[in-house]
């Protein structure tokens, strides 16, 4: 592909939906003391208020309960942290500005850290006292006209360490380089001049052999983007495959021989003035498209069909020798989640139920092209932020960890309350649920030194005590999920609930 289309590709995504403003700078907003009411009888809300601090460390912190001592590594974490700047507070979840955070774990010692990404958004915001871009949904007050993408990058959904280096990743823009020690921000990683500004998504697929895929979606030009990246970091190919329909995909699937992407029925058909979710448009009659891509050849690809859903995370995907792909994720009717729930809750609004997303097991016939889909647990479980071992990525495996909430128990609440340990192939899980006040946030798997894959190990993750408004780190063993954490540390502060996050055991 010649320079000038990747350039024209890398200027648009969210980069196209310019905004106007809804409130002049003086006023007031709304939104905030709607926000700031209902957090005075729904403390749950204390996970979306935000913070304003730049950076945050407690240096040694004690693990109450049994530390397993083979555990060493650190946890980096990210997600939407500032969701306040001046009298403007944001309209939606994802448009908080990113805090990258790093948790070391050693000899039942943890350390925290966590700094926010200087992005081009953040540094510019944060020198003038205001709101100056519209976000993924958003429409700050005299909001400024942007060119690129990477304008508007929060860099607030996930991190990857990949041959040492680390990075904080967004949906529609670049990555930015993060020091793995101090936190700093060292700017956007450019893989090749060529590739300059693609969009490189949140959810990158690594095999076990360092191996990265990855996709990235170009909604105004009506194209997507492929990676493949060598272990040691070397950017081996690009692709671009046009889309008729852009569907806002988030995460994809990796096979040994394919690359799928799902695009549910969410089309951007944008309008003068809208956001970026705004240019969105559900469409229950019409199918979701599953665009199936040979890894070797981007050119050579084809499209299978399901009915209408909306997905927002794969736990993994394999192929048989018949040319059978197999995965599995968490699938709901509608994307109304992102386009109601994370919206509202920012205006506190807090008593609606979302459409929760049930865990399904997918396969798709390569030879025909025939996909099919079945419900892997009973409908009142709802589950989320599916992670793996990452030694089965793109291979056959049977676990996956999730978190999760039955609505059959207790009083339902549009926050999971629990982790799982779920077998994609007979449907049975461990699950452990958190004490009332308490929310957890994804959880990792992180194997035992010198373990079979999928077998010793233990699964950690954060929650957020709202009561007390502390951020626990969490151990479990893996095979006694049930029994609960085996250790735990209290940070002395709340952090906001964030996103994705990455184990490096190699860090300590
Ligand atoms: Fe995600």
């Amino acid at each position: 592909m010649k320079r000038r289309k990747f350039v024209q590709l890398a200027a648009t995504g969210m980069g196209a939906a310019l905004c106007p403003p809804l409130l002049s700078a003086s006023n007031v907003d709304p939104w905030k003391q709607s926000f700031d009411a209902s957090l005075k009888t729904h403390p749950e809300l204390l996970g979306f208020k935000g913070i304003q601090d730049e950076f945050l460390e407690s240096p040694d912190i004690h693990f109450e309960g049994s530390f397993p001592t083979a555990l060493n590594g650190v946890l980096y974490r990210n997600g939407p942290t500032r969701h306040e700047i001046g009298d403007f507070r944001y309209r939606h979840w994802f448009d908080g500005d990113g805090m990258v955070h790093s948790f070391h774990l050693h000899e039942g010692r943890l350390s925290h850290r966590g700094k926010m990404i200087q992005t081009h958004k953040y540094r510019e915001e944060r020198a003038a006292g205001r709101a100056m871009y519209a976000g993924f949904g958003s429409h700050p007050p005299e909001a400024r006209n942007v060119t690129h993408a990477d304008q508007l990058n929060t860099a607030n959904i996930s991190v990857l360490v990949h041959h040492g280096e680390l990075l904080a990743l967004w949906e529609a823009g670049s990555a930015h380089i993060i020091d793995e020690k101090t936190l700093e921000t060292r700017g956007i990683k450019n893989w090749s001049s060529e590739a300059k500004g693609l969009p490189f998504s949140a959810h990158p697929r690594v095999e076990p052999d360092g191996t990265l895929w990855n996709f990235g979606y170009a909604s105004s030009f009506g194209a997507l983007v492929l990676w493949h990246i060598s272990p040691k970091g070397h950017l081996l190919r690009n692709g671009v495959i046009p889309i008729e329909r852009m569907g806002m995909p988030h995460d994809f699937i990796v096979t040994e021989k394919h690359i799928v992407i799902m695009l549910p029925p969410f089309h951007f058909e944008p309008k003068p003035g809208d956001s970026f979710l705004e240019a969105h448009h559900w469409h229950a009659d019409r199918a979701t498209q599953l665009l199936i891509v040979d890894k070797n050849d981007f050119t050579q690809y084809r499209y299978a069909e399901l009915p209408a859903q909306w997905v927002f995370h794969f736990g993994n995907g394999w192929e048989d020798q018949h040319g059978i792909i197999h995965f599995d994720a968490p699938r709901a009717a509608d994307p109304s989640v992102m386009t109601e729930f994370f919206r509202g809750i920012m205006n506190g609004k807090f008593d609606t139920l979302p459409e929760g997303s049930i865990h399904h097991r997918y396969r798709i016939d390569t030879r025909t092209g025939i996909a099919t889909e079945e419900a892997l647990t009973g409908d009142s479980l709802t589950t989320d932020f599916p992670v793996i071992d990452h030694r089965v990525s793109t291979r056959p495996y049977q676990q996956v960890v999730c978190l999760g909430s039955d609505r059959a128990y207790g009083k339902p609440s549009p926050l999971f309350d629990s982790v799982l340990r779920l077998n994609v192939q007979s449907g049975n899980y461990d699950i452990y649920t958190y004490p009332d006040h308490q929310i957890p946030e994804e959880h990792l798997f992180v194997p035992a030194p010198r373990s079979a894959p999928e077998s010793d190990g233990w699964i950690i993750g954060t929650s957020l005590d709202y009561l007390s408004k502390q951020t626990k780190l969490n151990v479990f063993r893996s095979e006694s999920l049930a029994d609960g954490p085996i250790a735990v540390a209290t940070l002395p502060y709340a952090l906001p609930l964030g996103l994705h996050g990455k184990f490096n055991p190699s860090s300590s």
